[in-house]
């Protein structure tokens, strides 16, 4: 979409810096609260459904759009992530949005900042994608501080980010309140994603078959199995089913995603990412 200001009864499309700040301020004087949904487009139900929490704590909803280069490794779906933005801007009008930010630009030529988060940001996702978080913490911190949000709203979908973007705004004092949302899913329980429409349909349902394993592995770990045998089960199970490869199985403490052994005592989050037919999942879900 070529056009750089779009401006609607209700809705407005903004691709450039100063005009989103000067709607972010003329909503401050008029004493607007302002959340900020941050995607990366191609747009479903489960982004969807973050719009409508955001609304129901804010009187102001900022949806961005914005494939971000700094989170995918060379070798990555970068280039050929879907982008819809056309798609994208009637589904986030239709569900109430008030300002979609498509940014221009997002990185100056002379970058040379960093953003490293330790804690939650350590393992799982790092050990296979070292790059992520620093990437992910970067564009989120930009985003704060362009859109300066008074919330902001996750998904569980990602829950290793979710925790990363806690700890970064709590450490750097963002002044934002961040808010989890459920994981929506497909009828046969695969967590919706971007990414589900690179399957075929033997793809497809392989993929389906993860949340079944997922869901049982919780359940034998709920019920008093060791850690390491249930997981090394599902892992097994994920092989079976036709998986390409397991990246990993863990079970970690629910806010500081410390990994877990042995009998489990209280609650935990499982957390699983593989390949599937060449896409990469991931899931997680509550355990106790
Ligand atoms: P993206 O994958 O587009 O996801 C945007 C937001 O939607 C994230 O908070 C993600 O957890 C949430 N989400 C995705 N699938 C979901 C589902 N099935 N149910 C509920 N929420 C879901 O995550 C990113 O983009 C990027 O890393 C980003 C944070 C935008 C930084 O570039």
């Amino acid at each position: 979409m070529s056009t750089e200001f779009i401006q609607e009864a209700g809705f407005a499309l903004i691709t450039s810096e100063v005009d989103l700040r000067s709607q972010i301020w003329e909503w401050r004087g008029s004493g607007e609260t302002i959340a900020l949904v941050p995607t990366m487009g191609a747009l479903h139900a489960g982004h969807i459904s973050l719009i409508a929490k955001a609304k129901q704590h804010a009187s102001k909803v900022v949806a961005s759009i914005y494939v971000n280069e700094t989170q995918f490794a060379e070798g990555e779906d970068l280039d050929t992530y879907p982008r819809d933005h056309e798609q994208d801007c009637e589904m986030l009008k239709e569900a109430g949005c008030d300002l979609v930010y498509i940014p221009a630009k997002m990185y100056g030529s002379h970058h040379s900042t960093t953003v490293s988060v330790g804690g939650p940001a350590l393992g799982l996702e790092t050990n296979h994608r070292a790059h992520f978080f620093a990437g992910v913490a970067l564009i989120v911190t930009k985003l704060m501080n362009r859109v300066q949000p008074d919330i902001a709203i996750f998904g569980e979908k990602d829950y290793q980010q979710l925790l990363t973007i806690r700890r970064l705004t709590a450490d750097l004092d963002i002044p934002v309140r961040i808010l989890a949302a459920p994981i929506l899913r497909e009828p046969d329980g695969l967590a919706m994603s971007s990414r589900n429409r690179y399957f075929d349909n033997v793809g497809r349902a392989v993929a389906g078959q993860l949340n079944i394993i997922m869901r049982a592995c919780a359940k034998a770990i709920k019920d008093g199995e060791d850690i390491k045998i249930s997981t090394d089960k599902a892992a097994a199970d994920m092989i079976a089913a036709g998986f390409d490869n397991v990246n990993y199985v863990a079970v970690a403490d629910i806010n500081s995603l410390e990994l877990l052994s042995g009998r489990l005592e209280g609650s935990a989050r499982l957390l699983m990412a593989a390949h599937c037919k060449g896409v990469r999942l991931i899931d997680n879900c509550a355990v106790g």
